[in-house]
């Protein structure tokens, strides 16, 4: 499997980051969510570290992929009208946008609070803010929690799409965006297209030798 995208299908290294980011991506909304409810305990602080430990991840990631763009290529869309190419590429760049936004929201209400912050209990990051900011860590906060149901609405308009080009016009959308399904159906290599057609068996006609090697014999 090749590491970069062709003109046909992502390659590992795209895929790899998209079902990676999207897994943990979904995980730390649901679980964003879920944390900001519960009652004050120490496991309450223990989810917190690993979800921001986790969402700072994903902003490497993501600056990771965002470079790695810059060098791979992107598979041509399978035909469609030009609105629905124009939407996808519009989503997947607010996706993009998001994927910074979110992290670096979580990150700035952090330092807003006052709080410190350790990935993984291995090393500190500066705070953004210069410390406790009541205005600024309201800000932040909006956007972590509004920016993630922003993301939400996107996603269901992508995976919609997703769904729609696989079981309606049954394309090679999301086929080529997945790790393990083969193709609907083998693009036509070039070996393929330059290779005279098999003649069909049958009595060799009279003269004609049995193959090159003996001919001449
Ligand atoms: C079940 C969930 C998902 C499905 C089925 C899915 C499916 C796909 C497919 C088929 C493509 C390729 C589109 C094309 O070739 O034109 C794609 C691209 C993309 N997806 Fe997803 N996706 C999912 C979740 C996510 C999530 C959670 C995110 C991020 C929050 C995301 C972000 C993107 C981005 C940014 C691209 C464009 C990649 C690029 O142009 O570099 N996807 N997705
Ligand atoms: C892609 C990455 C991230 C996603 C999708 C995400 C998502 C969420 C969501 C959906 C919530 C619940 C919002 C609420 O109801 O208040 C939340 C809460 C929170 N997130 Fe994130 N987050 C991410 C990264 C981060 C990072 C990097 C940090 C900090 C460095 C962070 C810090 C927090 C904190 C402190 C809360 C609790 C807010 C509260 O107590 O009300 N998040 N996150």
């Amino acid at each position: 499997m090749a590491l970069k995208s062709d003109d046909t299908r992502w390659g590992a290294a795209a895929r790899t980051f998209h079902w990676l980011m999207a897994i943990l991506i979904i995980v730390l909304g649901i679980v964003g969510l879920w944390m900001a409810d519960q009652p004050n305990s120490l496991q309450k602080i223990k989810i917190y570290a690993i979800h921001k430990s986790v969402g700072l991840t994903v902003l490497a990631l993501a600056l990771l992929r965002l470079s790695w763009r810059l060098f791979d290529r992107r598979p041509r869309d399978v035909p469609m009208p030009a609105w629905q190419a124009y939407a996808a590429h519009a989503t997947h760049a607010l996706l993009y946008l998001l994927m910074l936004a979110l992290p670096l929201s979580g990150w700035l209400y952090n330092s807003a609070s006052g709080y410190p912050l350790q990935w993984f209990w291995s090393f500190n990051l500066p705070s953004l803010s210069g410390g406790a900011d009541p205005a600024l860590k309201a800000i932040a906060h909006a956007i972590h929690e509004w920016g993630f149901y922003v993301l939400v609405l996107l996603l269901l308009g992508h995976i919609g799409g997703a769904l729609l080009h696989h079981f309606v016009e049954k394309d090679e959308t999301l086929v080529r965006m997945l790790p393990l399904l083969r193709r609907r159906q083998a693009a036509p290599t070039v070996a393929s297209v330059a290779a005279p057609a098999m003649p069909p068996p049958g009595p060799v006609p009279a003269g004609v030798p049995d193959s090159p090697a003996t001919d001449g014999d």
